[in-house]
Order: C-alpha cells, then sequence, then structure tokens
C-alpha cells in the first residue's frame, strides 16, 4: 500500500494504513484543539527564531507566518475542518498551513518535534488560565471584603466542634476566607513561575543539530526561562500536576465555604438569605428552595480531587524522556481548570449578594452562653485562677440551661451563687458586643480590628 494511504506527516516507513479504531484511540484532536491559539503562537515564535539563526529565509518565514494567522481567524470563524486522520491539533494546523501556503509549510517543523511542541503549548495555556484564575480569586475577595465591611458589627456564634463557642463578627468569618484564598494566590503564582519555562528546542529528547536560540524563542512568547534539559524538558509533567494540587487545596477552601452557606441557609440556622438567582426549586416539594450553587461546588471538589491523582498517577511508572501516555494530562488538566474557574466566578457572582440577618446570628450567638469564657475571664482578672473560674462558670451554664436562662439574663445574686466575687460590671462582658469588643488585638474579632484588616485588604486588593 503506498503510504498516501497512511498518514502524511510520519507514514513514510509506514505499509498499510493505521486501523481506523486505533486512528480514533489514539487522536487527541478532539480535546487538544483548545490549545490552537498557543499551537499557533509557538509556531510563530519557532519560525521567527528559525529564520534569525538563517534556517529560514525571511520571505520564508513571512510565508509561514502570515498562513499561520490565517489558519488562526479560520478557526477563530468556526470554519476550520478538525480532523482525527490529522491525530491532534500540531498536525492538523500544520497540515492546514502547507494545504494554504504549499511546500514552504513542510518547512515549519524544522528542529523541533511534537514532544517539545506540545510541552510547550500546554505550558502556555496553562499559564494564561493561571492568570485568569488568580483575577477571578481577587474578584471574589473584593466581594468577601465587601460584605466584611457591610457586617464588621454584626454579631454571630463562632462555632468549634459546630458547637456554639463565643461570639464574633460576621466581618471577621469573611476575613477569614479572604485569608485562605490569599495563600491560594500565592500558591499559583508560586506555580506559575515553574510553569512559565521554555521546552521548545529539546526537539524529540535530545536537542537539535539547528543551530537554534532558545533564549530568543523564549523571550518572543514572554518564557523567563528555558527548560536546561531537553529529557526533562519533554517529559515531565510536574508543573500540571503542581497546578493541579494547589487546584486541590482551593477547591478544598471552596467547598469548606459552601459548606457553611449550606448550613446557614437551611430553616434551622437561617443565618443568611441567598437570592433566588442562586438557587433552583425542587420538581416535587414546593415549599423548596436549594443552595445548588454552593452544594455543586462542593462536589465538585470531588472532581478535581481526582484528577490530581490521575495525573500523579499517569507520571509515576513513565521512564525518560516522552511517552504516549502523556497525552492523558490533557482533560483532567484542562477540567481542573474550567472547574476551579466555574466555581470561582460562581462565588464571586453569589458572595456580594449573600443577605445577612443579623438579629437572627445574634440571637444564635445569644442562646448559645457565648460568653461563658468572658465570665471566665473576668474572674481571672479579679484574681481568682483560671481553672476555678472554669469550674465556677461550667455550674452557672448548667443553671442556665436548667432555667432557661442566658448568663446576660440573670441577676447579680444568681451569678453569685457560682462566682462569690462577682460585681454588677460583670453584665458589662457578658454584652455579646462587650464579648467581641474585648478582643481587640491583631487577628482578633472586635469591630475595629476587622476594620483595620478590611483597610489593609483593600490596599492589598486596589492592585
Ligand atoms: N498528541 C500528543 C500529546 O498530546 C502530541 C505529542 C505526540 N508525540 C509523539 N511522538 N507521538 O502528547
Amino acid at each position: 500500500m503506498s503510504s498516501a494511504a497512511t498518514n502524511m506527516m510520519w507514514g513514510g516507513r509506514f505499509e498499510e494504513a493505521v486501523d481506523a479504531f486505533v486512528q480514533a484511540f489514539t487522536a487527541s484532536v478532539a480535546f487538544d484543539q483548545r490549545m490552537y491559539a498557543q499551537d499557533i503562537a509557538g509556531s510563530i515564535a519557532h519560525a521567527t527564531m528559525l529564520a534569525k539563526v538563517g534556517v529560514l529565509t525571511d520571505v520564508e518565514r513571512d510565508l509561514i507566518i502570515t498562513g499561520l494567522n490565517q489558519v488562526k481567524a479560520t478557526i477563530e470563524a468556526g470554519n476550520f475542518n478538525w480532523s482525527i486522520a490529522r491525530e491532534d491539533v500540531h498536525m492538523n494546523i500544520e497540515s492546514e498551513l502547507t494545504d494554504a501556503i504549499g511546500y514552504i509549510g513542510k518547512k515549519l517543523h524544522t528542529g523541533r518535534s511534537r514532544n517539545d511542541q506540545v510541552a510547550t503549548d500546554i505550558r502556555l495555556y496553562l499559564r494564561d488560565a493561571i492568570d485568569v484564575i488568580t483575577a477571578e480569586i481577587r474578584r471574589l475577595q473584593k466581594g468577601l471584603v465587601g460584605v466584611a465591611e457591610r457586617e464588621a458589627d454584626s454579631i454571630m456564634p463562632g462555632f468549634t466542634h459546630l458547637q456554639t463557642a463565643q461570639p464574633i463578627t460576621f466581618g471577621h468569618h469573611m476575613l477569614a476566607w479572604t485569608e485562605m484564598l490569599e495563600r491560594d494566590h500565592e500558591r499559583l503564582l508560586d506555580c506559575r513561575k515553574r510553569t512559565n519555562s521554555l521546552p521548545l528546542g529539546a526537539a524529540a529528547l535530545a536537542g537539535t543539530t539547528y543551530p537554534i536560540d532558545r533564549e530568543y524563542t523564549a523571550s518572543l512568547l514572554g518564557f523567563e526561562r528555558v527548560c536546561q534539559n531537553s529529557l526533562d524538558a519533554v517529559s515531565d509533567r510536574d508543573f500540571a500536576i503542581e497546578f493541579t494540587s494547589v487546584a486541590s487545596i482551593l477547591m478544598m477552601h471552596l467547598s469548606r465555604f459552601s459548606e457553611e452557606l449550606i448550613l446557614w441557609t437551611s430553616a434551622q440556622f437561617h443565618f443568611i438569605h441567598l437570592p433566588d438567582r442562586f438557587c433552583t426549586g425542587s420538581s416535587i416539594m414546593p415549599q423548596k428552595k436549594n443552595p445548588d450553587v454552593p452544594e455543586l461546588v462542593r462536589g465538585k471538589s470531588g472532581r478535581v480531587f481526582g484528577h490530581l491523582m490521575a495525573l500523579l498517577t499517569l507520571m509515576k511508572g513513565q521512564p525518560l524522556a516522552y511517552n504516549k501516555d502523556n497525552q492523558e494530562d490533557k482533560e483532567p488538566l484542562f477540567d481542573t481548570i474550567d472547574t476551579l474557574l466555574g466555581s470561582l466566578r460562581a462565588f464571586a457572582d453569589m458572595m456580594p449578594a449573600v443577605q445577612v440577618r443579623k438579629d437572627i446570628t445574634r440571637e444564635a450567638a445569644r442562646r448559645g452562653f457565648a460568653t461563658a469564657t468572658d465570665l471566665a475571664d473576668y474572674l481571672v482578672k479579679q484574681g481568682t485562677p483560671f481553672r476555678d473560674a472554669h469550674e465556677m462558670v461550667g455550674k452557672a451554664v448548667a443553671y442556665g440551661v436548667a432555667s432557661a436562662k442566658d448568663l446576660a439574663e440573670m441577676t447579680l445574686e444568681e451569678i453569685r451563687q457560682f462566682a462569690p466575687n462577682a460585681n454588677s460590671d460583670v453584665f458589662d462582658v457578658l454584652t455579646l458586643e462587650g464579648s467581641v469588643a474585648a478582643r481587640d488585638h491583631l487577628g482578633g474579632t472586635a469591630p475595629n480590628q476587622v476594620r483595620a484588616q478590611i483597610r489593609r485588604w483593600q490596599k492589598i486588593l486596589q492592585h
């Protein structure tokens, strides 16, 4: 059989065409076509470099670049005919270029391989995605700081073990999430540095015999550095694993956050109101309004954790250098990007619209003996050892449970049954406002401190 019936890109040594199922099974064009812009940018940089070092003439370079830009326009107009016979995004674009400009198009692949080409494309794609994701984190953080500002004085119960612990401010709670997102943001920027390194020039695995200038290609593509070992450059996907692990931590944060929103919207808590546009109803129970957005985000975290495991397993047994296994890196990576972006976007849209029912959150803190620690601290300041104070207050709480009275609702005489040294000023610390205001130090829940943090965040987030 003539090689015409085999793949035109690598069919030279083949005696029969590839089996139709195998062709479909091994093709990646269905999912790697989304890297078309990065593939074309990489090819333009490669051709520019080849002309600089004299491997292509300037005329050839210009013809190739014009042709590639035409291909790009065709793709973006939705008129590109993606072909499984051309296997992947790289060969689809290169073949189309040759169809368009003739045999000069066949010179583009000089001094490179799909192995360094695909590694370059993924790094460019991920670098762009990280920039979009970090911007979305910033948008969410701004929204949270806005809610914190609105609710800097709003009292709610703080929980440990999901039991009422001490009163906190709603603003303080929102800033806790802002802090977590900040670490996620930092981790992404750090991952971006290691992603932003140029593999091109490694060719198939060992480098190439042409006098290439990799530093020049790197500068054209905005890479901060060049991968220093050709075997490493074409084979490792640790940057994708690192990204997916950072994404997993971020999704873990969003999942915890989701869990709180789900609890808070329930009839039992009733702490917040989520506008209808972020919820859906039930087809059978007319009274239902479900917090679908946070529920879905909580569920989607599992899918991202799964992608991390898939990528680690994909790499763990591979000898150097490139293996076809690596084609399996794209779907988990792309789905991680999509899932993360979707989840962040949903949160960034939703959080500024959350309404806090401060009467209810305040009442929940009041009912839960949330100022018990404040009473103990008051007694300690009067000279009672902390352990004894703890015991006295414990008894007062037991009395409160039995008589359905909060500490602030007891008379001084009632409190003195358990804490004989208490004076009338004890009621200052038993109020919820007094309790939060007293935690007035760096990192504390006092509205004062929350406002100081908000000013710090506004500065950080302004650029
Ligand atoms: N589609 C391939 C991938 O995603 C491109 C590289 C293929 N290289 C090769 N020698 N088969 O990894």
